[in-house]
């Protein structure tokens, strides 16, 4: 009789804790985008996490430019056009000034709930949809582009070319 009880209570600790993951993130869990490394047209910051690359005249990395797209066509329903938000989901040129790469994919992965008296907001998760999950860096460092104000709204003005590593990559992962 009280085994399964004790389980229960088990469970219950172990969903507090790992809401609380994402209500208090690490103390810099964003850091400098500034670019640090480069491997075939993919961009990384210092800490290795991915990043954008915006030239003078307004060119962006590919990666970037397939997360505007790809932004786009799915989460924009929700979060606005550019990520600047709606009545029904938050500004996220805004949320990630505070939210870095790790805690972005685990709330994209497993979705987010913030059910209360005062609200009802429910993030779903995308960790079955290729056509999400085949993106996610270029997602994130689309956001994290326009959360730093370095991209505007709107279409970038050009972008490099499509390397090689992003076609095999994506070949692989949406498979045939
Ligand atoms: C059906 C509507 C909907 C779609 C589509 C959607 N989201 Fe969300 N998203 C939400 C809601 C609502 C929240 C707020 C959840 C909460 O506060 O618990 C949220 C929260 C988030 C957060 C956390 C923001 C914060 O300030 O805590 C991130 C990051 C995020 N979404 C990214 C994405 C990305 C990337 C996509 C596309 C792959 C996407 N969302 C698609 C509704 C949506």
């Amino acid at each position: 009789m009280s085994k399964p009880l004790r389980v229960t209570l088990l469970a219950i600790a172990a969903s507090a804790a790992a809401a609380s993951a994402f209500a208090a993130p690490d103390a810099a869990p964003v850091g400098d985008p500034k670019v640090a490394t480069t491997q075939d047209g993919k961009y990384f910051d210092a800490a290795g996490n991915p990043t954008y690359k915006i030239a003078p005249n307004g060119q962006v990395d590919w990666y970037t430019f397939s997360g505007y797209r790809r932004f786009n066509g799915t989460c924009e329903t929700c979060h606005g056009f550019d990520g600047s938000g709606s009545s029904f989901a938050p500004d996220l040129t805004q949320s990630l000034k505070t939210i870095g790469y790790d805690d972005f994919q685990k709330i994209v992965i497993n979705g987010k709930q913030s059910v209360n008296t005062a609200e009802s907001l429910v993030m779903p998760a995308f960790g079955d949809n290729k056509n999400v999950m085949c993106y996610l860096d270029d997602i994130y460092v689309y956001l994290r582009a326009r959360s730093d104000g370095a991209l505007g709204s709107g279409r970038p003005p050009s972008n490099e070319a499509k390397p090689k590593t992003a076609i095999a990559n994506e070949n692989d992962c949406m498979g045939p």
